[in-house]
């Protein structure tokens, strides 16, 4: 039986002999050469104001929080459908996390269910690029505006994509990208921090510093380094920079044959969508994506169950993704019930991701919508 694992890591090939190169330069604690190389690779790929590393998405999504200076008292709207720390980020400032519904069609926050939810406590918002399908920022820029809101843009599949040809995560005051090893462009864990203000940027690298000003020690701009305002340890090691450099390096290939399979696959879904057996999530307007991932929604839970296990028992590793946060056992802590938000309980329910990595190929592809038509048809 031909087997199709979820995901395999994508690896250009460089990864080792870029860390060889840190031995032989022997500094191998972090914002080094190779962090700085992978930084101003990202600043240009993004257009950004500035980039910095970090060892995970979470920790750049932590620092935005910080910098965003949400605190005890202030609530933040939040898609419930997201990962753990789109949410958690928030609430370690001592802020409140507020849950939106996703619209069902792109999985994408409820920008109608937000406003609803918008109190005389409201500080911000998390918008999250989910599958790397761009929140219309027009309209997050304009509620931001109206209602003195800092919107932090989780882009943490988003990195290759764009909305209304500017790069995800650099819409908002900060985005946050994510190279944990599950993301098109990784470097085992790793993240960074979009800061896309220039007000911003002193303050983002002290807290990146451990709270100090040791960057601007660096630079020449003060004479011994000191403890400033709280902060923490958010970069990454140089072996991680280095690794990164060498997949960045490969985005444009990455890119184009991510979206080569990505393209196949929707060409041989089309007929099982007319049928209306299912739908493939797809990007909204003006969004342009990095073929991060082939979601399915299926009309009902079960179907989608289904469906999944028919694919497992056939050798593909297809798999569900987020449990909204307000079912979760911490979202009831919260004070929250399966029946707050029904829409995305429902949707997030209904859909299944399929294999899609470089290390698959057409075959596979041919493979797994043959047994979805086997699925569709014996339950049709
Ligand atoms: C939407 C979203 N935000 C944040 C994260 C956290 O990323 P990391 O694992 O790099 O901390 C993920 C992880 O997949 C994610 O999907």
């Amino acid at each position: 039986m031909r087997t199709v694992k979820f995901n395999v890591p994508f690896l250009s090939g460089n990864e080792s002999d870029y860390i060889n190169e840190v031995f032989v330069h022997g500094e191998f604690s972090g914002n080094g050469r190779f962090t700085k190389q992978a930084q101003q690779m990202l600043e240009k790929h993004l257009s950004a104001e500035r980039v910095l590393l970090t060892h995970s998405c979470t920790g750049a999504l932590e620092m935005a929080a910080m910098l965003a200076g949400f605190g005890p008292g202030d609530e933040v709207l939040v898609p419930s459908f997201t990962f753990v720390t789109s949410a958690s980020s928030i609430m370690r400032t001592g802020a409140t996390v507020v849950f939106c519904e996703v619209d069902p069609n792109t999985m994408l926050i409820d920008l109608e269910d937000l406003k609803t939810k918008i109190t005389p406590k409201t500080r911000g918002i998390v918008a999250v690029d989910y599958a790397g399908y761009g929140v219309d920022y027009d309209q997050i820029n304009l509620i931001c505006s109206q209602y003195n809101l800092t919107c932090i843009e989780d882009a943490a599949q988003g990195l290759g994509s764009d909305w209304k040809e500017r790069a995800l995560g650099t819409h908002t005051r900060f985005g946050a990208i994510s190279f944990h090893q599950t993301k098109n462009i990784h470097s085992g864990l790793g993240g960074c921090l979009v800061i896309n203000n220039q007000e911003d940027v002193s303050k983002a690298e002290m807290v990146w510093e451990r709270g100090t000003d040791r960057s601007a020690f660096f630079k020449g701009l003060v004479d011994k380094y000191s403890w400033q305002q709280v902060g923490s340890s958010f970069y990454p090691s140089e072996l991680q920079a280095a690794f990164l450099c060498a997949q960045l390096e490969q985005i444009d290939q990455n890119l184009s044959a991510r979206k080569e399979l990505w393209n196949y696959y929707e060409e041989l879904l089309m007929d099982l969508e007319k049928k209306g057996s299912l739908k493939m999530l797809r990007p909204p307007k003006n969004s342009r994506h990095n073929a991060h991932m082939m979601a399915l929604l299926f009309p009902s839970a079960q179907e989608a169950d289904d469906a999944r296990s028919y694919l497992n028992e056939h050798g593909v590793q297809a798999v569900i993704h987020y449990v909204p946060l307000h079912s979760s056992p911490m979202g009831k802590k919260l004070g929250y019930t399966e029946k707050d938000l029904p829409i995305t309980s429902q949707a997030a329910a209904s859909l299944i991701r399929l294999p899609l990595h470089l290390s698959m190929d057409k075959g596979d592809i041919e493979y797994i919508v043959k047994l979805l038509q086997e699925y569709c048809h014996v339950e049709r």
